[in-house]
């Protein structure tokens, strides 16, 4: 079976016996000497392994000195100790066999210079090739594993979730539409709506916004479990934070209230950014040096320290009285802008922070009010440089009250017969949050755009594969 770079260069083979490689090109480099240095890379590992071909191998002048960035090998030769400084290990060509050259090597978009990243996001096929494009896709994964890793050593189970549902998690109304009407020629009710009965469904479907409703089913039967998969929304935020799909975490603790909501997103965070500093130093040292000189010490600032714990109105407080000229202008009731998130969590303190207690008309129908009949248990976390990373809440378990909550917003109690029955039997207070994962992953690199940390963007006007 075919080795990876990674172990060879972890030092996983004998040294001095035959060994096999398989990858495209970085670079190549030939010595007036008469030998050939490929830098070959296969995604593995950030580093690349140095396979030096002397000139009497056969195919040297016909194939060899034809190779170029990006073109396909396989590498036959013996595992020596390198002698430059670099990589430990190194192979000694003995046969170097041209699996795919690259058609045009001019007008190759990934050839070895540096592009900028703009450029890298319209070519998002061949981005995966270059070094932030392995990086990133590197420390996705990382995160990807350490998120389930945390969730199965806590006992949560992970629920597969609905991608594609009839009700609107979030109440903002920025859902996609799925539908298999003739667009041309919609069919119209008597009153000349559209009539969604003749739809797949025989209603309105749309693509889920959020799992947690779906989740909460299952929290109020097993206890603790998660969700984890794509979400959508059609806000038309052309910002570096928002994509149209995104990945999102969503744990839901049963018997559980709004601190142990913060405490296990806290707990979460810390963990998986502490699995990528020890899993992934290779892209991390990276991304230090070449997209962010602060990230590593961000994230041990994160792991090492407490998050604030701080209530909305209290936030409210401190923003009114800092002296700062904010174009968005503050007062009790507001939804904070980003701004806002990043004066708390960059310049007041300097670390993440979980603002709790927001004013209820600014939230989602399913947040538990609290006692002061203003304020419902909702969490932001907000970290310096991203703003807000997770939302989450405890939830209404009170029939009477979630009910006149969907009364005050205008709701259907109808829609939500199903979520209304987990509150007539056998209701228990319950809690979760969700966590943006791309949020996470862009936070964990440094990288500032977040179209560049998931493999195919979707934004408003993009999405070309
Ligand atoms: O704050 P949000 O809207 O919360 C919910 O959807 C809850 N139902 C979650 C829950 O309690 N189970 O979204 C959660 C997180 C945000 O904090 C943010 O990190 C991310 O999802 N997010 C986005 N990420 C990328 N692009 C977008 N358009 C996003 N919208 C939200
Ligand atoms: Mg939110």
């Amino acid at each position: 079976s075919v080795i990876a770079i990674t172990d060879v260069l972890a030092g996983k083979f004998p040294v001095n016996e035959e060994i096999t490689v398989h990858g495209w090109i970085r670079t190549r480099r030939d010595s007036k000497a008469g030998i050939s240095f490929l830098a070959i890379h296969d995604g593995s590992c950030f580093d690349a392994i140095q396979a030096v071909v002397p000139n009497d191998l056969n195919n040297y002048q016909d194939e060899v000195l034809k190779l170029t960035t990006g073109a396909s090998v396989k590498v036959t030769g013996q595992l020596v100790e390198s002698q430059g400084q670099g990589q430990a290990f190194e192979i000694q060509a003995t046969g170097v066999e041209v699996l795919g050259y690259v058609d045009d090597p001019d007008t190759y978009p990934m050839a070895a210079k540096r592009h900028s990243i703009e450029f890298l996001r319209e070519q998002a096929h061949l981005r995966p090739r270059t070094n932030l494009g392995g990086a990133v896709t590197r420390v996705r994964n990382c995160l990807a594993q350490a998120i389930h890793r945390f969730m199965h050593n806590k006992g949560y189970f992970w629920i597969s979730t609905p991608i594609i549902t009839a009700s609107d998690c979030e109440g903002a109304g920025e859902m996609f539409r799925v539908s298999t009407l003739d667009m041309e020629n919609l069919p119209r009710t008597d009153k000349g709506e559209v009539d969604y009965n003749e739809d797949f469904f025989g209603k309105e479907a749309f693509l889920t916004v959020s799992g947690q409703l779906n989740v909460e089913t299952y929290c109020s039967a097993m206890s603790k479990v998660y969700t984890f998969g794509p979400t959508f929304r059609a806000e038309n935020s052309n910002t570096s934070r928002h994509l149209a799909e995104f990945w999102m975490c969503e744990p839901e603790i049963a018997f559980a209230d709004l601190a142990d909501a913060a405490n296990l997103a806290e707990e979460m965070l810390k963990y998986v950014l502490k699995a990528v500093l020890e899993e992934r130093a290779d892209d991390m040292a990276f991304f230090q040096q070449r997209v962010d000189k602060t990230v590593v010490d961000r994230l041990n600032n994160v792991i090492n320290n407490e998050f604030v714990r701080l209530d909305y109105t209290d936030a409210i407080e401190i923003l009114l009285n800092c002296g700062k000229k904010f174009e968005n202008p503050v007062s009790w009731g507001i939804d904070l802008n980003s701004e806002h998130e990043r004066y708390l969590a960059e310049e007041h303190f300097n670390g993440p922070v979980v603002l709790q207690n927001y004013p209820k008309d600014i939230k989602a129908f399913y947040m538990r009010l609290n006692d002061d009949n203003k304020t419902v248990a909702a969490m932001d976390v907000l970290a310096p440089g991203i703003g807000e990373i997770i939302g989450g809440s405890q939830r209404e378990e009170r029939l009477d009250i979630l009910d006149a909550r969907l009364e005050e917003m205008d709701l259907d109690p109808e829609d939500y017969s199903w979520y209304r029955d987990l509150r007539r039997y056998g209701t228990v207070p319950h809690s979760g949050f969700g966590l943006g994962f791309e949020r996470l992953v862009a936070y964990a690199t440094g990288v500032q755009n977040i179209r560049d940390v998931i493999p195919f963007p979707r934004a408003p006007k993009t999405a070309s594969f």
